[in-house]
């Protein structure tokens, strides 16, 4: 069963280093997956394992570019706190789904490692968007209370209307 990694379109925010940052992982989400098709590669567990590391220390560098993103912005206390419990609760289990596969990951654990980033990313992009939109506001002059209970409302709304 192939794997369909998201595309930029898909996990695009609007700020320009968020974005560098999320092409980035995709490229690094793409090496692993480039892994699960090439020939005679199955059996080189060292490959596999630096790139599991490569993405996984880059996603960590990423969460805390973000985390100090909305610190510098002053975003309201209730979106940072929704944001860093959701990047708390990826780390932990992709560490959980890492520790389970030791050092012999290979073929099985890479497509259950990228099964679980893209199910996860999907989920959480929400937030992330939401994180670009309060800062864009803040940047435009609400305050940052304002800006997070427009977000909220805003979308909420809509996706109560959309269900
Ligand atoms: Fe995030
Ligand atoms: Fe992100």
């Amino acid at each position: 069963m192939s794997i369909e990694l998201p595309q930029f379109g898909d996990v695009r925010t609007g700020i320009p280093i968020v974005d560098d940052q999320h092409r980035e992982l995709l490229s690094l989400m793409g090496n692993l997956h480039d892994l699960l098709v090439s020939p005679g590669t199955g059996d080189d567990v060292q490959v596999f394992l630096m790139a599991r590391e490569a993405l996984l220390r880059y996603i960590g560098e990423h969460f805390a570019c973000e985390e100090r993103l909305m610190r510098c912005h002053g975003l309201d206390v209730r979106h940072v706190l929704l944001h860093l419990r959701e990047h708390e609760r990826f780390t932990h289990r992709a560490y959980m789904v890492a520790l389970s596969h030791g050092d012999d990951f290979c073929v099985d654990d890479t497509r259950q490692l990228l099964e679980f980033l893209i199910h996860w990313w999907h989920s959480h992009l929400p937030t992330d968007r939401s994180m670009a939109r309060q800062i864009a506001a803040v940047l435009a002059g609400s305050q940052a209370s304002d800006a997070y209970d427009d977000d909220f409302s805003r979308f909420t709304l809509e996706a109560k209307r959309q269900s």
